[in-house]
């Protein structure tokens, strides 16, 4: 069992990301060595989640007092009324701050049980084992954790570190293709944000990464999640460098809206498309080389993606996100702050590009030329 391992510090935490294939049996020692005085552990686990892999940790961590809570990972569920019910379980069971939260899920079970776990006599231990890649390679890194609320998704949240992530590729086996695209969408948003050796690799592995290849999805996720601590270690409340890890979103957050988040375009799919109409305005802005666009289509082409910003090469198509893009949460003021491209591997200054509806509307008409 080969494990590969990320540290993470800053002033105030410091803990490792543990990747491998199949290495759930890491847990007992690891929990010892991070968590030594926790006797209790809740283990919070993702319906959706195979019932095998519940099996195998009650297993590993047969030597402590285990409860299991079965939650369903749903955007809807994502909420207060969530928070309060495991918090609940929680006071029930008499949980105190040295014992110990296990998120066994996805994006959505890891970013409430973080919360949970959070504000939970003021933080208990909490430790996230993230089940599908996109938790794997951006959910579960960098200490966001949150709810949503009737006024927006994540609107209710903190920053809180982890003890220890676990991200085991064997949980990938079980996982839609639609949940692999979503992961890989912010896979190759890294790359193309920090990496252009990482974007070359991904050319010639894309397709070994879809076909759920232990050696390259450890490589992508180790890869991916340093890229995201690059940004998160030099910026972590998110005041200007963490932003860049918005490229393609601001785009993308407006189709999910426009689609009233409908299962037809997921999150992933949005920001593959996202990420298109972000290069074609940075070129637009003559900051970014058409060369750079082509190069980032054909990796698109190559594994069947350009399905998902095909209905935005259409001029109307652009102009009706212009409405959805006002609310994006990461404006400072009126006008829309776009993270850009200067060139694979390079985005603009964050805060530097802001663009008002009206530029933006006769900017449309030169989005569909490239
Ligand atoms: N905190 C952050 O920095 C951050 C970053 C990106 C996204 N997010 C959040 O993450 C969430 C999306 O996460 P996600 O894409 O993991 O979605 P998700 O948690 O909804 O999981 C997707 C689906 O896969 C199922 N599933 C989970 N693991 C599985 C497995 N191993 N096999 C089969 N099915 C499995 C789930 O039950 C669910 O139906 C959003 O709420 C988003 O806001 C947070």
């Amino acid at each position: 069992m080969k494990t590969q391992t990320i540290k993470f510090k800053d002033r105030n935490n410091n803990y490792s990301i543990v990747i491998g294939n199949n290495i759930l049996k890491v847990l007992p020692q690891k929990i010892k060595q991070v968590c030594p005085k926790s006797k209790k552990i809740a283990v919070f686990f993702d319906a959706g989640v195979p019932v095998k892999f519940r099996k195998s940790i009650a297993k590993h961590l047969k030597k402590y007092q285990l409860s299991f809570f079965n939650f369903k990972g749903t955007e809807k569920e994502k909420s207060l009324k969530s928070v309060n019910l495991l918090l609940n379980k929680l006071f029930s069971k008499n949980f105190n701050r040295s014992d110990l939260v296990l998120s066994v899920g996805g994006g959505i079970t890891g970013d409430l049980v973080g919360f949970v776990s959070s504000i939970y006599k003021r933080g208990v231990n909490f430790i996230n084992v993230p089940t599908t890649l996109l938790s794997q390679v951006d959910a579960a890194v960098g200490g966001k954790t949150g709810v949503n609320s009737s006024f927006g998704k994540n609107m209710v949240g903190s920053f809180f570190q982890p003890k220890l992530v676990v991200v085991d590729t064997d949980f990938l086996k079980s996982l839609k293709k639609k949940e692999m695209i979503c992961g890989y969408a912010e896979i190759l948003k890294h790359a193309i944000i920090k990496d252009k050796s990482f974007f070359n690799w991904l050319k010639k592995n894309t397709k070994y990464i879809f076909l759920k290849q232990s050696k390259q999805l450890i490589f992508a996720i180790k890869k991916s999640c340093k890229i995201k601590l690059f940004f998160v270690n030099k910026d972590v409340h998110e005041r200007d460098l963490r932003m860049n890890l918005n490229f393609g979103h601001t785009f993308a957050h407006a189709i999910e809206v426009k689609n009233n988040y409908s299962k037809k375009i997921t999150h992933g799919e949005a920001v593959l498309a996202g990420m298109v109409l972000a290069t074609k305005l940075s070129i637009s802005k003559k900051i970014c080389n058409k060369k750079d666009l082509k190069e980032i289509m054909q990796i698109y082409k190559t594994n069947n993606l350009s399905y998902t910003f095909k209905k935005y090469e259409n001029y109307k198509e652009i102009l009706k996100l212009i409405p959805f893009l006002k609310n994006d949460k990461k404006n400072n003021d009126e006008k829309i702050n776009f993270i850009l491209l200067k060139k694979i591997g390079k985005t603009g200054k964050p805060n530097k590009y802001k663009i008002s509806i009206n530029e933006l509307r006769k900017q449309v008409k030169e989005l569909t030329q490239y």
